[in-house]
């Protein structure tokens, strides 16, 4: 019998409880399976994974580390094969060599390291008749890729060349070895993928020795400029020079951008693209705008930064021909780049609790406001090459608004309606207080903002705006599910990455779950499901949680909604916690190891219905 508010693409499974498992959970009548993880080898002549004899040349051909956004591409019309494309977010060699001595890598661990970054491709196929998909032919595949911090990349855009990405390995400042700490990301309507640099500022020291004037803006990404090895330094310097910024200052500039991927052509040179702005990028997830031109929605994950949208010059082709994809191809390095700057609709009465205004609602409007159009600055005083080497600066100028971590952007693509995941800031308050869109002080368990641009114009400049979702405890008065009865919804904190099914119901995963037991120990993060639209909005559910220590960085739910892909990070990253003295031993019982994980209904049918 349908559920309440039911018919096509309601959520009815029973959802699984808050916990402290290691291990993953599902609903009862589905089952999981791992799909990949660390160490698997992809690419002809790899060795299996062995943790006691690493090397550069085997994690080339393997699965990298702290797998992150993922996605799931179709390669036949029959829907039975598939690319998986990975993003490998960051290292932590602790958890990867037993021998590791923190602050003091060996060349070979560093290398092996930057091996571990970066994505993987990997073609899967369908498994029997239900939603199960599972990797084939492993190292024999002709799409399988790996691509690492060392693989040459290309610049393209207004500020390619510029002397801010010039170094003395790339005098012309054109090309770049490698992308790192690729986080969130997105598909482009051209079948490419969008992978976003986010915490690089992490791989570099030296910021004490570089020109003055190049320190404020290192210092606004987050890298010292007074001291020479910030505590927690990886000191990669010590086996690459270019890490060291006193000697290589401009090298830190050639990461932060979202890198372009092309995952059927496994020759093809990744392309970072300047016209998107450099910050710490999640993901780039694209609409196409009534007039055919594309809009990118881009988040900026740091507290108090912002929220941007690229939008292309050219206008989308739809054909096939060889020339449409070249079009399409060149449709990211030039447009329109714009940062969020929100109106509230009722501030006198916002005080930081999360109390709901009186109008019964956090809403307002607010506006895009360019920062570079065509090639050229629109900042006072900035240069288009400051403004898109320096985007937060840009940012800063124009008076955009200061969000709490905005994480991932998602368009719901059967509303066209845009959200945000806004993580969490817990330093909102004092000289930077709550506001109606980022409404409680102190904000542990962060919240979701819902983006309708004006006319449904994804090119326009105006929209309005509203939280469906206030995340924590629903017993926690601050909390809000857009009004749905709080005692039926599942407890929910840092919402992250976020995805859609094809009905339209959101999925949420979570990153650094601040929901504690009874104990006071935190409840493992996990995957959440929600429907928007309808008496069912607000009715949050946990669908899914993953082991000790990891975070539910990223699900893909497939296009015949049978599947849901999920990627299993840094499982037993718990301070203390070693390769010998695990805190997770997920998946195989020994040591902990990242990996992207399957879940699917047993009976076939769609998940979550
Ligand atoms: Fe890598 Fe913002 O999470
Ligand atoms: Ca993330
Ligand atoms: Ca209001
Ligand atoms: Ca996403």
């Amino acid at each position: 019998a349908p559920a309440p508010g039911g018919g096509k693409g309601a959520l009815t499974f029973k959802p699984i409880p808050p916990n402290r498992l290691d291990a993953l959970i599902v609903p009862n009548g589905y089952d999981w399976s791992v799909v990949a993880k660390w160490g698997d080898p992809i690419l002809p002549g790899a060795p299996e994974f062995d943790i006691d004899s690493q090397s550069v040349r085997a994690q080339e051909g393997q699965f990298g580390y702290n797998n992150d956004w993922l996605v799931v591409l179709p390669l036949d019309r029959q829907r039975n094969r598939a690319l998986l494309v990975v993003n490998h977010e960051y290292t932590n060699e602790i958890l990867m060599f037993r021998d590791y001595v923190d602050g003091a890598p060996t060349r070979d661990q560093v290398r092996i390291a930057l091996a571990a970054h970066g994505l993987s491709v990997v073609e899967l196929e369908r498994q029997g008749s239900t939603g199960e998909w599972a990797v084939i032919d492993r190292g024999r595949r002709p799409y399988n890729r790996r691509i690492t911090g060392t693989t040459p990349m290309r610049f393209t855009g207004p500020a390619a060349g510029s002397s801010l990405l010039r170094t003395a390995a790339d005098r012309k400042g054109t090309t770049v070895l490698g992308c790192l700490n690729n986080c969130a990301g997105g598909i482009t309507p051209w079948g490419t993928v969008l992978s976003g640099e986010e915490n690089f500022n992490q791989y570099f020291v030296g910021g004490d020795g570089v020109p003055a004037d190049d320190k404020p803006a290192l210092a606004r990404y987050g890298i010292s400029t007074t001291t020479r090895y910030p505590s927690g330094s990886r000191r990669w310097e010590t086996a690459e020079e270019r890490f060291d910024l006193a000697k290589h200052p401009h090298e830190a500039n050639r990461f932060g951008w979202v890198v372009e991927v092309d995952p059927y052509d496994p020759k093809s040179t990744p392309r970072k693209h300047t016209a998107l702005g450099r910050f710490k990028h999640e993901g780039a997830t694209s609409v196409v705008a009534p007039d055919s031109r594309v809009a990118l929605y881009m988040g900026d994950d740091e507290r108090f930064d912002y929220m941007y949208k690229f939008v292309t010059e050219k206008k989308l082709r739809r054909g096939n021909s060889r020339s449409d994809r070249e079009h399409n191809m060149s449709l990211l390095e030039s447009g329109t780049l714009f940062v969020a700057k929100l109106a509230f609709s009722s501030a006198s009465e916002i005080d930081g609790s999360g109390r709901l205004p009186a109008d019964g609602a956090f809403n307002g409007t607010g506006r895009w406001i360019p920062l570079a159009r065509g090639g050229q600055s629109l900042v006072d005083g900035m240069s288009i090459d400051e403004v898109l080497v320096h985007t937060r600066l840009a940012a800063d100028r124009v008076g955009a608004t200061k969000m709490d971590r905005p994480e991932d952007i998602e368009p719901n693509p059967r509303t066209g309606k845009i959200y945000v995941a806004l993580t969490n800031n817990t330093n909102r308050g004092g000289t930077n207080p709550a506001d109606e869109a980022n409404p409680r002080n102190a904000n542990k368990h962060g919240h979701i903002l819902e983006i309708t641009e004006d006319g449904g114009n994804h090119a326009g400049e105006t929209f309005t705006w509203t939280l469906p979702i206030v995340c924590g405890d629903p017993n926690d008065p601050s909390t809000y599910f857009a009004g749905y009865d709080k005692s039926k919804v599942s407890p929910i904190s840092c919402p992250d990455n976020l995805d859609f099914d094809a009905h339209g119901n959101l999925w949420i995963s979570t990153d650094g779950n601040a929901l504690t037991d009874h104990t006071g120990a935190t409840f493992n993060d996990g995957l959440f499901a929600v429907p928007l639209e309808g008496p069912e909005r607000g009715h949050v559910k946990q669908f899914l949680s993953v082991p000790i220590g990891a975070e539910q960085a990223s699900a893909y739910v497939l296009d015949d909604n049978r599947s849901v892909v999920v990627s299993v990070q840094h499982p037993g990253e718990i301070t203390g916690a070693t390769v010998d003295n695990p805190a997770s031993t997920w998946p195989d019982g020994d040591f902990a190891r990242p990996g992207v994980a399957i879940a699917w209904r047993l009976d076939g049918r769609e998940i979550g219905a």
